[in-house]
């Protein structure tokens, strides 16, 4: 169970976000810690484009086998094929699905873009079916610009 010691709200991560001084890795992980305070988020996770592999970033939630992925394959890699955000009311219906944690039953990937180039992606997943709708792709669409915009490491001084 998670420990919902302050309410959580979709502003609230975006405020906290915009807030925090951090940049590239530091500053997904802080993102992704971020969502998973949110009910229905069960796993919160950044990947990152490298060639025509999607490499797992950071992330929030049970261990994955899935840290690197071809572009074209399960719902992260059709995004990158597609150029096009991916919702999944149930991925019970889906053929191409490569399956973190068998409890998943839904899940929303949201492309990182910055200047029109993909950077990566935020994928979620929920343990019910329908969790994530318009309401949270435009929470994850806000959280994906605020990434691209700090996507590198802070330069060492
Ligand atoms: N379900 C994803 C794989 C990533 S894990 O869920 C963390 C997919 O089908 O691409």
């Amino acid at each position: 169970m998670k420990d919902h010691t302050e309410r959580y709200s979709y502003q609230g991560v975006i405020d906290a976000c915009s807030a925090s001084p951090q940049r590239g890795r530091a500053f997904r992980a802080f993102c992704m810690a971020q969502l998973d305070q949110l009910d229905g988020f069960d796993w919160s996770g950044a990947y990152r484009l490298e060639g025509d592999t999607l490499v797992l970033d950071e992330y929030v939630g049970a261990e994955t086998d899935h840290t690197r992925i071809p572009v074209g394959t399960g719902v992260c890699g059709t995004a990158i094929a597609e150029d096009r955000n991916q919702v999944i009311e149930d991925v019970r219906e889906l053929k191409n699905y490569l399956a973190c944690s068998l409890e998943t039953r839904s899940e929303a990937v949201v492309l990182i873009r910055r200047e029109g180039q993909v950077l990566g992606q935020i994928d979620i997943d929920g343990h019910q079916v329908g969790a994530f709708g318009p309401t949270e792709v435009a929470l994850l669409e806000e959280l994906a610009a605020l990434i691209a915009e700090r996507w590198d490491e802070a330069p060492q001084l």
